[in-house]
């Protein structure tokens, strides 16, 4: 009983102060009690800052071609048995224009560390998208200062980049080549040079602990991350890891909600990855915290090759139709579809 109460007073005291110690923060994760309740908490502190409104933000992976070898991931390059394509920077627009006719106000472009893609191709792309009068998010990876602030010039609003783990021997074990230092030095950067920034983690990594699940939010509360993307790890037969065990819908949304509870005005994310473990992910993730989603609006054959992970949904679907899908979905719960940009609004409570 006296266990209970103690669980449910730091509920509480997350959702009022928007603060917790490691310690609390583990104390939540390592016990499925509370969760009810935890997802309550975090409903209503959504409801509080961010409102009833759902953003929709039109995802385009226009490119399937990476440098690095993420342990997980299945665009990783040595994985061969994906086939590779790009998308010209005139399609990339193209595609762009056809999620503003769908009504989309936002489009994230996201792809694997590309060079093809240089700061003259992007800056093309990115004027551009933003002559459609669009926010404009990118997704494409570890880049030096200079670009970032190229991009930034060009009219780019948004990055999101995700650190994945803050878990120093976790993350240079799954990302050979790439340093956690770097990545933390990168989102950095991007603050800095006035990018609404987005991050966010996997769940359930092999040797992942709820101590560095708990830091990975505390994390994301120190940078103050306008956007945070949550997802359990899905393991992928075409990777080194295809015989690790993989994260939980639960587990998963477990950190949602708790990141929710310390960034109580962030934009967050119902994820694809959280829909490929339970059919009603994301509105189940939309009623436990988050604010956002993420439809996809690749034409074409295009979206069945992003293959980060098996199971993803809407590989065989239109953007027309994942449009109406992700529409229904969201009025069902008695929740409205934003028409504004979906800025984040700093500490306003609705
Ligand atoms: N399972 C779940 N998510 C994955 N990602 C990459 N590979 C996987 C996987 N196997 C995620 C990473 C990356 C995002 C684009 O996709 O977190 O940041
Ligand atoms: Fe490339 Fe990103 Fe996949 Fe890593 S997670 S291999 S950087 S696409
Ligand atoms: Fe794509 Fe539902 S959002 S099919």
């Amino acid at each position: 009983m006296k266990a209970l109460k103690k669980l449910l007073d730091i509920i509480d005291k997350a959702s009022t102060s928007h603060v917790l110690s490691k310690q609390e923060i583990i104390s939540l994760l390592s016990t499925d009690r509370i969760d009810g309740q935890l997802f309550h908490a975090a409903d209503r502190v959504r409801a509080a800052y961010v409102g009833d409104e759902v953003h929709l933000r039109g995802l385009i992976e226009f490119s399937n071609i990476c440098k690095q070898n993420c342990l997980y991931c299945g665009l990783r390059w040595e994985n061969t048995a994906v086939r590779r394509y790009r998308l010209q920077p005139e399609t990339i627009i193209e595609f762009a224009a056809k999620a503003k006719d769908y009504g989309y106000k936002t489009i994230v472009l996201q792809s694997g560390e590309d060079e093809f893609y240089t700061v003259d191709k992007l800056q093309q792309i990115i004027t551009g998208i933003k002559k459609l009068d669009l926010a404009l998010t990118l997704s494409i990876g570890e880049k030096t200062r200079a670009e970032y602030q190229a991009y930034r010039q060009a009219g780019a609003d948004r990055y999101l980049m995700r650190i994945e783990t803050t878990d120093a021997g976790l993350y240079s074990a799954l990302h050979p080549g790439m340093s956690l230092e770097n990545r933390k030095g990168c989102l950095l950067d991007l603050k800095d040079l006035g990018y609404e920034v987005g991050t966010g983690c996997l769940v359930g990594l092999p040797n992942q602990s709820v101590e560095s699940l708990a830091e990975d939010i505390l994390f994301f509360k120190e940078l103050d991350a306008d956007m945070i993307g949550l997802g359990p790890f899905i393991p992928n037969e075409a990777t080194p890891l295809k015989d690790a065990k993989g994260g939980t819908f639960e587990a998963s949304l477990k950190v949602m909600a708790i990141t929710r509870l310390l960034l109580p005005d962030a934009n967050i994310p119902a994820t694809t990855a959280m829909e490929t473990l339970n059919k009603n992910g994301r509105i189940i993730a939309l009623q436990s915290g988050a604010n956002v989603a993420m439809p996809n609006v690749t034409e074409g054959e295009y979206r069945q090759l992003y293959a980060l992970y098996p199971g993803k949904i809407c590989i065989n679907d239109t953007p027309a139709h994942c449009r109406g899908c992700i529409t229904g979905k969201i009025l069902s719960i008695g929740r409205k579809i934003s028409e504004e940009y979906g800025y984040r609004k700093k500490n306003t409570v609705v």
